[in-house]
């Protein structure tokens, strides 16, 4: 039987009185993909804050593999690409191979510095993205699609099972939007990973292949599309 990655029950939230998502039901199995669009402002960013356990969620209502999150510790299966905005706020001049290395050090204990292996381990990883070329470059002078790529390397540095994208795709170009669909049914069919994808974009979800499940946030709810 297939593993259940994220299960959504009767989810509800709001910041002030003002509901946000009023009841969300959903599950995810494992190696299975899933889109959701939503106009600005209909909630994909705060679904997805809900699940990762940034947004305190009610008990009982958000499961990553059967793991209530407002409990989860441990979340290395866990990969999340932010909403391209919070990218850009990357603006302190960081290099590509620093940014995969860094983001181990939540692994690292006490030792707060990258060491060599944090180097070689984010090295491979870009390898495989084929951003070899620019693990030197400062991230902030890379392209929005290239920055995407490297945000997308470094959600999977630890090698998740399940990978969670808020609007990857907001401000890039056709070419790279192109690329960026490559590489995520890549990671499903070559790698078995699980995601769940957010846009603004109606045409995104149509364009992504192998999608298992896909659906339509409005006034705090999902409708299948
Ligand atoms: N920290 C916050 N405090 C109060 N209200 C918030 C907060 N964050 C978001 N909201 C409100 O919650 C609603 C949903 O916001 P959210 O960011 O989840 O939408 P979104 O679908 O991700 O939008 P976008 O397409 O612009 O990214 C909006 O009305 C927003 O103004
Ligand atoms: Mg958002």
């Amino acid at each position: 039987m297939k593993k259940t990655m994220i299960s959504v029950k009767n989810l509800a939230y709001s910041y002030t009185k003002e509901p946000v998502l009023t009841d969300v039901n959903f599950e995810l199995k494992e190696k299975e993909s899933m889109a959701i669009y939503g106009s600005n402002g209909s909630g994909k960013s705060t679904l997805l804050r809900l699940i990762l356990g940034e947004l305190k969620a009610k008990e009982n209502s958000v499961y990553i593999c059967n793991e209530d999150v407002t409990n989860k510790k441990d979340w290395s299966n866990v990969g999340y690409v932010p909403q391209s905005t919070i990218s850009k706020n990357i603006a302190f001049p960081v290099t590509c191979e620093e940014i995969l290395a860094s983001s181990q050090y939540r692994q690292m204990g006490l030792i707060k510095m990258a060491g060599k292996n944090h180097f070689k381990k984010a090295n491979e990883v870009l390898e495989h993205f084929n951003l070899s070329a620019y693990a030197k470059i400062p991230f902030k002078e890379l392209s929005g699609g290239l920055q995407q790529r490297v945000m997308i390397a470094r959600a999977m540095v630890e090698k998740p099972e399940l990978l969670i994208l808020d609007e990857p795709t907001a401000g890039v170009d056709e070419k790279s939007n192109r690329d960026f669909l490559t590489i995520l049914n890549e990671l499903k069919i070559v790698d078995g990973l699980a995601y769940i994808i957010v846009t603004h974009e109606r045409k995104l979800v149509e364009d992504i292949v192998e999608l298992d499940q896909a659906f339509e946030l409005k006034n705090g709810r999902l409708k299948h599309v």
